[in-house]
């Protein structure tokens, strides 16, 4: 086959048409009879965003990130990954509206930028929600450690053997996922409610105990960290051969680059483009509002804690309970450890849901054996898919500690951000005439700057997260030529369904 030949093999692209037909028999979709009813708001979307975004990311990687890099100024860290968070909403705001169907951005790429694309966006995805996952599951652990005084060794993150709470929890939900059981809306609702509650409360108490000299210094001067050297060290500063430093305005960034994960899940809110009312306007609305209340809930949160306890002194598994206890409000922490225990849970049955439905999507689409991803007969569920996911994301949170987890989904999300920027500059030019309910303002500067920002964040990261994420990209290439290129349902049926339609 010719070079041009095997490139159009890779970038060939499904029917938008047959996506959301395809996706009304999807026998895991939630609700789909009244996907078309049209019947979600703004507020409702925020309501579903806030309720996947606030978890581990706020709950524990704050004490952990603000102790080892960033200081008091970690609610500098969070406005910046807050901001790069807003400019990726735009961008997929735009494509949301464009390709309104279930399926987030593999869908996208697939009826869009072509097969490949869409494979590594999915291969990604699995990474984001697999990992993500084992993260909430260690912060959910170390949140019954604190409320309960179990041991550190097998439920704190501190001198962690394995994690026993979190391989628990993971066992659980894993099940309830094959099972499909799904929280009702209600249950739903009422952990977005306890959840903002939480942060309301830590705001609304705990800034009668914040003492100005525990944000002394508020940017702690940088020195040479045990723990940056070699592998440890962010990608830019091996790059720029610079001295690997811990704290200082170098900390405030690299605390960026791994909160970025508390931000992770607003995606999801696009895949409800269509049951939204009126995707031009709401969309839009809805992304962009779940990450201003999440951001403006963030902030505040770290300003008490970092205020409320010297940074130096922050636990690593609960430290927003812990700073209560400290200040000697037990009761208060006790309250926040089981609403955290509440909520951090339901994002861990987000997660494990998701990855369930994007390993289903793949085996339907071909590019993965159908039997992986078969339809239990009685659960209707992906069960196979979800139990074996489900063994690997209790095996990551039994041995793997929170920092480096959430380090792998910050990544995994920051790269699938920069192809959805990529995306809608490409799509601008191949295809100007798509219809776009919502288009993102000032294309290309905005996806290029979101691109640009993306890539800033990544290289924060450590080269050994890099190493890491590298090693599974590649994996899923030699996954994708070895089975998805032969067998994916487009190249049996010899189509390249590129939508001339919408041309
Ligand atoms: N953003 C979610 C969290 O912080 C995944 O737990």
């Amino acid at each position: 086959m010719t070079l041009r030949g095997t490139w159009a093999q890779l970038v060939r692209t499904k029917d938008v048409d047959d996506v959301i037909h395809q996706n009304d028999e999807d026998p895991t979709a939630e609700d789909h009879h009244s996907r078309l009813s049209k019947r979600l708001s703004s507020w409702d979307l925020m309501g579903f965003g806030i309720g996947i975004v606030i978890g581990t990311g706020i709950f524990t990687l704050t004490g952990g990130q603000a102790k080892d890099n960033a200081g008091p100024a970690i609610m500098v860290s969070f406005l910046i990954a807050g901001f790069v968070a807003v400019l990726a909403a735009v961008c997929y705001a735009e494509l949301a509206s464009a390709v309104p169907t279930a399926g987030s951005s593999y869908t996208y790429a697939y009826t869009t930028i072509g097969e490949i694309f869409a494979w590594i966006i999915a291969w990604d995805l699995i990474l984001e929600f697999a990992l993500g996952a084992a993260v909430v599951a260690r912060g959910w652990s170390g949140y019954l450690q604190h409320a309960l005084g179990l041991p550190h060794a097998y439920f704190g993150e501190e001198d962690s053997v394995v994690n026993l709470g979190a391989v628990a929890i993971v066992a659980v939900i894993g099940t309830i996922a094959a099972i499909g059981i799904r929280e009702s809306k209600l249950v739903t609702n009422a952990l977005v409610v306890i959840k903002v509650s939480v942060c309301v409360f830590v705001i609304g108490v705990g800034v009668f105990f914040v003492k100005v000299a525990n944000m002394k210094p508020y940017v702690p001067h940088s020195e040479k960290g045990p723990d940056v050297s070699g592998l440890k060290q962010p990608l830019w500063q091996w790059i720029s051969g610079a001295d690997p430093t811990a704290y200082g305005v170098t900390g405030v960034f690299i605390a960026a680059a791994v909160v970025f994960f508390a931000y992770s899940g607003f995606e999801a809110v696009a895949n409800l483009g269509e049951e939204t009312k009126d995707p031009a306007k709401d969309m839009a609305r809805g992304l962009l509002g779940t990450l201003v209340i999440c951001t403006t809930l963030y902030v505040l949160v770290c300003f008490v804690l970092t205020g409320m306890v010297k940074y130096t002194d922050l636990s690593t598994g609960a430290p927003i309970s812990d700073a209560f206890s400290q200040v000697g409000l037990d009761w208060a922490g006790v309250l926040i450890d089981i609403a955290a225990i509440a909520g951090l849970t339901s994002v861990i049955l987000v997660d494990i849901v998701a990855m369930g439905r994007i390993g289903f999507a793949l085996c339907r689409d071909g590019l993965l054996p159908a039997q992986v991803g078969a339809i239990h007969p009685k659960f209707r569920t992906p069960a196979r898919i979800t139990v074996v996911t489900s063994v690997g994301v209790g095996l990551l949170a039994a041995f793997v500690p929170l920092n480096t987890l959430a380090e792998m989904v910050s990544i995994g999300t920051l790269f699938a951000f920069l192809v959805v920027a990529i995306a809608v500059i490409v799509l601008r030019r191949t295809r100007p005439r798509m219809k776009r309910p919502f288009r993102a303002p000032q294309v290309p500067l905005l996806p290029i700057v979101s691109a640009l920002s993306c890539i800033a964040l990544m290289t924060n990261l450590a080269i050994e997260t890099w190493l890491r994420f590298l090693v599974w990209l590649a994996l899923g290439l030699v996954v994708y030529a070895a089975y998805g290129r032969q067998h994916s349902k487009l190249a049996r049926s010899g189509a390249n369904a590129r939508d001339s339609a919408n041309v």
